[in-house]
């Protein structure tokens, strides 16, 4: 180690100021890939060095891509090295008591990071414990407060070593930035890194190529795609029934690929190796999807009709709850008996949700020996810290008599989608190790499959007695053990951890219970989503509002699963609360507290026989303004609601306002760089920020705009879009502004209202909204601000009323006279009000884009 340092040193005037170089260090010839990007840095090292694989890795001191930080990080060794441990990058490590930041000049597309540590103590007093931080890459964490010695000791690989592989899209122009953050809840933490990889990858190779529809999601009727906005983690990457695959041999990817003994449940199940002389042909996949050893090797279950019949070929795969997956599950048809369609046709289970029934690879492949993959996306919702992701295949009995009674697979990869709302692929850090710990089972050597029959019959006369006795067992013992798991985190530190995602899920069963079968009689609303019910659950004691989302609308299914996860993570006084959810057989089922007054929008209207008072309407306003502000800023994310208006704002018994309908929230800018998300419009008529409108821009000052517009409607009793005389139609918001600049704001107050708001109050509430309304969203007070105006303005109010009685009937007296006559020009009775048409309006526009809008529905042009 002493020795290699020294040598470095000496490179160093050789090398002088280095670096930045795209580094062509790994190039075998004959690879079906050559990437245009690879950087292998050996960090704390100086120079060049090569590991036993004939890599070169390059040292980061003196390294251009290493940014200067206020404090320096320090370059040291490692005290013990492991000596197992593959010495390249290991001995050295780069380390910090604050960040550091690696920046690479790469081109545009997307990138596998790879990222080595080996926790142990180092040289200059860093000791092993205190090693606790976060990585992140631009938006994206990739490791949130990472205990590395701890993940370490809890991982069962005997070198210590810990690796990481994530992939990540970088735009043009931008630089792949690696920041490395010691925590800061200690002050003696530190962060280290030891080797970093990036490397470029094929375009679409793991992401939904736009012209694309993507791959089935499970437990849902529509589609799912991994766009650019997304960043993945690798969690396994095996080659099934064969020998692990080292990145050298690779197809110039350099990636590794484990054996699937660790993971497969199936005690019977058979590695089966085709041997290297049939020749693949690569028709239907790029030739660097995955070795060609990968699709030579498999597992299967063997031939038994009979214990075939009664087991799945099943693999379990430990994985964080609260991400999405996907699955890539590789295939190559080389069993020289099958020689039809439907000659092998099975089930395959992922999640024990159903991912096909009829899978047949010949099909896909249309030839033998050529390769093919599938990809699946499977959502683990849930607060476990570890959670058992299962694979089951099963030979589908109903197709033909004499086919291959079997299921199979070559090569398996998973992976973690980065979670929308937060950008993060970080889970939690392991429990630390229980000394009782299975260890896996034996299984036999890859036979040959030219001698197949024999050794076939054999071992599964085998498998099929004893193997299937010691199966149960230890089926039996793992289950036990994770049901420990489960407790122990229920009633520990697991629900610390992780967000407080106390959402229940409902069986459909419950559900149907519930609502009497989704009987008409207990729709309490509709809308482009579907309808909702009123429902009881827990013995009828419960009363709770039942979303049914409606079929077959991929949107509706999107906003699914981001009303579940938002929802989930937020809980305020002024949000409505999300109980749980349900999507059994397809079906997309929000339970929601149920909010017993309905919707604001309902007491504004002239029709109600009871309007709200005025301070009613205030602490309404105060209290949606709150909930508001939490969004924006007080919950983990910044989240844009996106869809405020008075019929999403709901009233309980206590007329204790409550925000609802999340359906189209999304999250927030979280840098400076991006302030802003331009997407597809979306929003109800009427309550559209112009600067959102017009220019795409989505901002949480888009919020307040909606907001602005509530104010007004609770103020003037008047819905968002009014009807003039002459059939033409006008937004409350310009309306409001023309009064408002001609100095009539007291024409705008609801009739009921006239005399009892106190002018300075008026005063104030009507300046907020305007604020509110500015075109130019920059100029808009954040919700924050607008809570403590409305405060400030119920203070005017309250004090108001306290003013002499006989100085406050004078003021009604002369403002009421001036009302009058206006009121016969312009004001409310020149004015249709269109409450159905409004809704109609809120309803279509829900789940339409912007251009079928304006052409389709005539309540939607704009003047
Ligand atoms: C380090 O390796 C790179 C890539 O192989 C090479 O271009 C560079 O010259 C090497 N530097 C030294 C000092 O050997
Ligand atoms: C992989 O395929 C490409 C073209 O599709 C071909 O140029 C290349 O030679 C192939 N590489 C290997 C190793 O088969
Ligand atoms: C990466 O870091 C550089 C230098 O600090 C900075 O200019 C750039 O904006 C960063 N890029 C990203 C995508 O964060
Ligand atoms: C990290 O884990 C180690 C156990 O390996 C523990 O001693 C240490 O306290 C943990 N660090 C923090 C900051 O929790
Ligand atoms: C295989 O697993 C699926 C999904 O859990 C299950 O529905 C099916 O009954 C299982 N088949 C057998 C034979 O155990």
């Amino acid at each position: 180690m002493k020795a290699y340092f020294l040598f470095s040193s000496k490179m160093s005037f050789i090398i002088g100021t280095i670096f930045y170089l795209s580094l062509s260090i790994f190039h075998l010839s004959g690879d079906a890939y050559d990437p245009v990007d690879v950087f292998s840095i050996n960090c704390g090292s100086l120079g060049n060095s090569t590991d036993e694989g004939n890599r070169i890795w390059t040292g980061d001191i003196n390294s251009e891509l290493l940014l200067a930080t206020e404090k320096a990080s320090v370059a040291a060794s490692a005290l013990k090295q492991s000596p197992s441990a593959n010495k390249i990058p290991y001995t050295t490590a780069r380390l910090s008591y604050s960040n550091f930041t690696y920046s690479f000049p790469v081109t545009p597309g997307q990138k596998f990071i790879r990222l080595y540590f080996y926790p142990t103590s180092y040289e200059q007093g860093f000791d092993r414990s205190k090693a606790f931080f976060t990585v992140t890459s631009g938006i994206f964490t990739l490791l949130k407060d990472f205990n590395a010695s701890l993940t370490a000791d809890a991982d069962d690989d005997p070198l210590h070593t810990i690796f990481r592989e994530y992939i990540i899209y970088i735009d043009d122009g931008q630089r792949l930035n690696l920041t490395f953050s010691p925590s800061t809840i200690q002050s003696d933490l530190y962060a280290f890194i030891n080797g970093m990889e990036i490397l470029s990858l094929p375009n679409n190779q793991f992401y939904t190529d736009s012209q694309n529809q993507g791959m089935k999601f499970l437990g849902s009727i529509s589609f799912y795609s991994i766009a650019n906005n997304s960043a993945l983690k690798t969690e396994y990457r095996l080659n099934l029934g064969g020998d692990v695959i080292s990145p050298r041999d690779d197809t110039g990817l350099l990636r590794s690929w484990e054996n699937d003994k660790k993971y497969v449940r199936t005690s019977s199940a058979l590695p089966v190796d085709y041997g290297t002389d049939i020749k693949l042909s690569f028709t239907q996949v790029p030739n660097y999807t995955a070795p060609d050893t990968v699709y030579r090797t498999a597992r299967s279950m063997g031939r038994n009709e009979t214990l075939n019949k009664i087991s799945n070929l099943t693999w379990e795969f430990s994985v964080d709850s609260g991400f999405d997956y996907m699955l890539r599950l590789h295939f190559c048809e080389l069993i020289p008996d099958i020689t039809q369609l439907s000659d092998r046709v099975f089930y395959i289970h992922i999640d024990d949700k159903l991912a096909e029934d009829h899978a047949d690879v010949l099909q896909c492949s249309q030839q033998k020996g050529v390769p093919v993959y599938r990809d699946y996306a499977v959502p683990i919702f849930g607060n476990v810290k570890k959670y058992n992701l299962s694979l089951k295949l099963h030979p589908n009995p109903d197709i033909r008599k004499t086919a291959y009674f079997d299921a199979f697979l070559n090569g398996l990869e998973i992976f973690r989608i980065s979670d929308p709302l937060s950008n993060s692929l970080a889970g939690p850090n392991p429990d630390p190790l229980s000394p009782t710990q299975v260890t896996p089972f034996m299984f036999r050597q890859p036979i040959q499959h030219s001698n197949k029959s024999k050794i076939m019959i054999i071992c599964i006369t085998i498998a099929g007695t004893g193997f299937f006795i010691i199966l149960l067992f230890l089926i039996a013992c793992f289950f036990n053990r994770q049901e420990k798991k489960v407790k122990d985190n229920e009633s520990g530190e697991g629900l610390s951890v992780l967000p407080s995602c106390i959402c229940r899920h409902f069986s459909i069963a419950e559900i149907r219970v519930a609502t009497k079968d989704f009987n008409e009689r207990f729709i309490i609303g509709n809308g482009g989503f579907g309808n909702v019910y009123k429902g009881f659950i827990d013995n009828a004691s419960t009363p709770v509002a039942i979303k049914r989302l409606k079929q077959g609308s991929q949107q509706g299914a999107q906003e699914f699963i981001t009303e579940i996860k938002i929802l989930s993570q937020l809980r305020h006084l002024h949000l409505v609360s999300l109980i749980g959810f349900c999507n059994d057989e397809n079906e997309m089922i929000l339970v929601y507290e149920f909010v017993a007054r309905g919707t604001l929008r309902d007491y504004l209207s002239s029709k109600n026989s009871q309007p709200l008072s005025w301070k009613q309407r205030l602490n309404i306003c105060i209290g949606v303004a709150q909930g508001l502000d939490y969004l924006h800023t007080g919950a983990k994310y910044n989240i844009i609601h996106r869809d405020i208006k008075s019929t999403n704002i709901l009233l309980d018994e206590q007329w204790v306002a409550k925000v609802s309908d999340f359906g189209f929230s999304k999250i927030g800018p979280s840098g400076i760089s991006r302030s802003h998300i331009s997407r597809v419009i979306k929003g109800s008529f009427g309550y559209l920020d112009p600067d959102y409108y017009t220019r795409q821009r989505l901002t949480l000052k888009s919020d307040v705009y909606a907001f602005g517009v509530v104010l007004l409607e609770v103020l003037c009793g008047l819905p968002p879009l009014l009807h003039t005389m002459d059939k033409s139609k006008i937004c409350l918001a310009e309306w409001a502004q023309k009064c408002y600049r001609e100095g009539i704001i007291d024409k705008m107050e609801d009739p009921f209202l006239k005399g009892i708001i106190v002018p300075e109050c008026l005063k104030k509430f009507s300046e907020i909204a305007m604020n509110c309304l500015d075109d130019d969203g920059n100029q808009r007070p954040s919700m924050n601000e607008v809570v403590w105006g409305l405060e400030f303005a119920m203070q005017l109010q309250e004090n108001g009323e306290q003013l002499d009685q006989f100085s406050s009937k004078v003021e009604v007296m002369e403002r009421g006279g001036i009302g009058e006559e206006d009121n016969d020009d312009m004001s409310s009775s020149s004015l249709v009000v269109m409450f159905s048409d409004f809704n109609n309006s809120g309803v279509s526009m829900d789940s339409s884009a912007s251009g079928e809008r304006s052409s389709g529905n005539k309540e939607t042009e704009i003047s």
